[in-house]
């Protein structure tokens, strides 16, 4: 299905924080704009606020006067719905309230052509049912920008039970041609993103409460080591934590109270507290003027006398941080084993799952540290450890000297299952891997979506498949065990993948 001409006119309705922005990706496309408002004056101001933005970026010499001049006037603020007549897409961004959406879209069929198509922004209304009262619903979409539109490359191409085939490929071609990165899902809650997305706060939220180390670590590691732009508590922060908690609470009550979703005590503390984050100036972090953010803990230099790494085994995704070990110097001794690295009294082993305490007892093995999973091993900056409550202090000295030698920070974290993004990283493939069980998109979009909408530096059900196709299952079982909780329950196309010996993508 080819994408819309940019010869048909769009029309945006709507002209807050989304409408403008869409309004601006699609004239910089070069269509011709409607936007309307029912506030008055409103899309004036959103026209206003695009001329604000694109005029920053003439100063810098990033795009020539004329060609603001020309985006600008492809866009017209109008006041009534009937100038939206010659539209041949309208891209509602209105308040997120179904009933006052259900309302205007009923009112668009009346004005509009009959193959006009008629898309929704919202984030958390099921497409389906804002279709239900129209008379055709089949020519309803979403179309989930994010926010800032111009800047975010996804676009979520919703499809509601009625919506066409034609009319779902038509936005996503136009999606395309306007530069957005374009993914295809069904009308179930949270989409894609939002829906995927929930680990990546609720295991740092948990991990907070737990007590095991403090939010400005717990961001460090996720940053430094897991390869994330912003750790859960600064991102939190920035989304605001009413806005972020509302998602939450939204997505746990449409999945019927599943608890995989359960919102954080934590987090609620805050929304009661009015500590939203930065547009109050106080979330996990103060933002008042001459606050410091607080540094990570970082573990002191530690001395060791020993000098020869110990590889046993295939240290299978260790690999990286072995190779960046035997540069900084040391003796290297190969036999055979699990996977462990000794080096003088300290036995260090990628986390599965289990607390290191745990795992020291099982496998007989009481100088056990555990290291956290690192996007990168060979240039992450830190690394988290967590150490086995039967260790002696040189096997943990030991560790941490090991690791120390090739300029890394350590982290030493309450010893917790899975330790940071290990286990942040298995809930992300888990609840990714549900989605693609339930048709909700393909593995492939899955991936886009979360690199595309929220900057993650590898889809889940891709890097999953990079750490060997039963790691992520055993962790989880492990992480089920410890918790007793349904919400690490392995999804099945994990455990399927695990017994065929297989990952998403082979
Ligand atoms: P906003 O509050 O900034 O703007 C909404 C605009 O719609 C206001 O200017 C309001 O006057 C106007 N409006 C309300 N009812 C109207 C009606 N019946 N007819 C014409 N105009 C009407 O809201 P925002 O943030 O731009 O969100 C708009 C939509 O986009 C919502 O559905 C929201 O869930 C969705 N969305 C928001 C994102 C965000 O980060 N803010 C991200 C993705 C989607």
């Amino acid at each position: 299905m080819q994408a819309l001409s940019t010869s048909t006119p769009v029309a945006v309705i709507g002209a807050g924080a989304m409408g403008s922005g869409i309004a601006q990706v699609a004239a910089q496309a070069g269509h011709q704009v409607f936007l309307l408002d029912q506030r008055e004056g409103a899309a004036e101001a959103g026209r206003q606020s695009i001329v604000k933005q694109l005029q920053r970026r003439v100063d810098k010499g990033r795009i020539e006067q004329s060609a603001l001049d020309a985006l600008i006037n492809r866009i017209t603020p109008v006041n009534q719905l009937d100038d939206l007549a010659s539209a041949g897409l309208v891209i509602e961004a209105i308040v997120e309230d179904r009933d006052i959406k259900r309302s205007l879209l009923t009112s668009l069929e009346q004005v509009c052509d009959d193959d006009t198509i008629l898309a929704t922004n919202t984030s958390s209304i099921s497409v389906t049912a804002l279709g239900a009262k129209m008379k055709n619903p089949s020519r309803l979409v979403g179309m989930h920008f994010f926010n800032p539109a111009p800047l975010m490359a996804l676009v979520e191409v919703v499809k509601g039970l009625a919506t066409s085939d034609a009319v779902a490929q038509c936005v996503y071609a136009t999606a395309a041609q306007w530069g957005k990165k374009p993914v295809t899902a069904t009308s179930t809650p949270g989409f894609i993103v939002n829906r995927v997305a929930r680990p990546f706060y609720a295991e740092s939220l948990r991990l907070l409460q737990e007590q095991t180390t403090d939010s400005a670590t717990l961001d460090a590691i996720m940053r430094e080591a897991g390869g994330f732009r912003m750790g859960a508590f600064e991102l939190t922060d920035l989304i605001g934590h009413d806005v972020n908690y509302a998602v939450t609470s939204s997505v746990f009550n449409s999945y019927y109270q599943d608890t995989r979703f359960l919102p954080s005590l934590v987090q609620k503390d805050l929304v009661d507290a009015g500590r939203l984050g930065r547009k109050t100036g106080q979330g996990f972090y103060n933002y008042a003027e001459g606050a410091q953010k607080p540094l990570p803990a970082t573990t002191e230099k530690a001395n060791s006398v020993a000098d020869t790494l110990i590889v046993e085994g295939d240290p299978g995704p260790l690999a990286p941080l072995v190779k960046r070990l035997a540069a900084s110097g040391l003796n290297i001794i190969e036999r055979d084993g699990s996977g462990r690295l000794r080096f003088g009294d300290a036995v260090l082993a990628l986390t599965d799952g289990r607390m290191a305490t745990e795992r020291a007892a099982i496998e007989a093995c009481n100088n056990l540290v555990l290291l956290d999973l690192a996007f990168d091993y060979t240039n992450t900056t830190r690394l988290a450890i967590a150490v086995a409550g039967q260790a002696s202090e040189q096997a943990r000295i030991d560790a941490c000297a090991l690791l120390q030698k090739t300029g890394l920070a350590v982290s030493q974290i309450a010893d917790r299952p899975g330790l940071v993004v290990m286990r942040t990283v298995a809930t992300l493939t888990n609840e990714a891997a549900d989605a693609a069980l339930h048709g909700v998109a393909s593995i492939g979009d899955i991936d886009l979506a979360m690199k595309a909408g929220l900057n993650y530096p590898e889809g889940p059900l891709r890097w999953s498949d990079n750490l060997g196709f039963s790691l992520v299952h055993t962790v989880l079982t492990h992480l089920q065990q410890s918790y007793g909780e349904e919400r690490y329950r392995p999804a099945l196309l994990l455990r399927q993948n695990r017994f065929a010996g297989k990952g998403f993508y082979s």
